[in-house]
């Protein structure tokens, strides 16, 4: 009753007309896969470029963040409006780089949540520990509290909008993936916390993996009960190896 749904993140990569490169060659190659959700994230300077490749094409437009703020003097800042009127109809948001490296707290993601919720885009919100507080144990802590207060802002009746991440930190961009099983857990884990806010209508809500996911990887991952879609970075950037994440289900039945 979740409809899976594939996610490339390309960070800070790929001018437009690199952008256009691989859209000539991903979406003959995905044109026909059946029952998923594609989602394509390119830097603000492509989305438009990539939108309007897109448009009437299955696969969907997503930025990889926003401004909380409906608009304002705030330089280099873009809000959810703007994204509207680029037809991006998701948008990343709490990624742990912007955690970590932009010092983006919980409540300036629900803001930011609460700002795309408003103008009709769905988040796809970010949370995930890193190795130092899984370590220490502390990993359910941790999801807890940013699942709590990243998504503060998001009306009870909005939650099934709503697409959750987790994104180990350990995991992103290191190769290292979590196992299924390790995953599944942190999966279910949050899928209690979505009951705890939403109700029954969590039981509708995607709670996608993140890190180091790979066309190898991904079919055992979505085989678990709570993984309904990946997000997915440096397998992302190559239109065979995201082709091959969104045929998962081909990929599986080879076995
Ligand atoms: P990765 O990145 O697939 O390169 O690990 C995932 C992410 O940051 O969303």
């Amino acid at each position: 009753m979740r409809r899976p749904i594939l996610a490339a993140n390309w960070k800070m990569y790929k001018t437009t007309a690199e952008a256009e490169a691989f859209l000539e060659r991903f979406l003959p190659q995905v044109a026909g896969v059946p029952d998923v959700e594609v989602v394509i994230a390119p830097p603000y300077t492509s989305l438009d470029r990539v939108g309007r490749r897109l448009a009437g094409s299955k696969v969907a437009l997503a930025a990889q963040n926003v401004s909380p703020q409906a608009e304002g003097a705030f330089t280099g800042e873009v809000s959810a409006r703007m994204l509207v009127d680029l037809g991006c109809r998701y948008a990343i948001v709490g990624h742990s780089e912007r955690r970590a490296l932009f010092g983006e707290k919980d409540d300036v993601v629900a803001r930011k949540a609460g700002a795309l919720l408003g103008a009709g885009i769905r988040p796809i919100v970010c949370v995930g520990e890193t190795l130092e507080q899984r370590e220490a144990g502390r990993t359910f802590e941790v999801l807890r509290e940013q699942v709590a207060g990243s998504l503060a802002e998001v009306a009870p009746e909005r939650g099934e909008e709503l697409v959750l991440a987790y994104e180990p930190v350990w995991a992103i961009g290191t190769g290292r993936t979590a196992t299924p099983e390790i995953a599944q857990e942190a999966h279910a884990f949050l899928r209690e916390r979505l009951v705890d806010r939403f109700g029954p209508s969590a039981a509708r809500i995607r709670i996608q993996y993140g890190g180091s996911v790979k066309p190898e990887n991904v079919y055992a991952l979505m085989a678990q009960p709570d993984i309904d879609g990946a997000l997915v970075g440096g397998a992302s950037l190559d239109p065979e190896a995201f082709a091959r994440i969104v045929s998962f289900l081909r990929s599986g039945e080879k076995r």
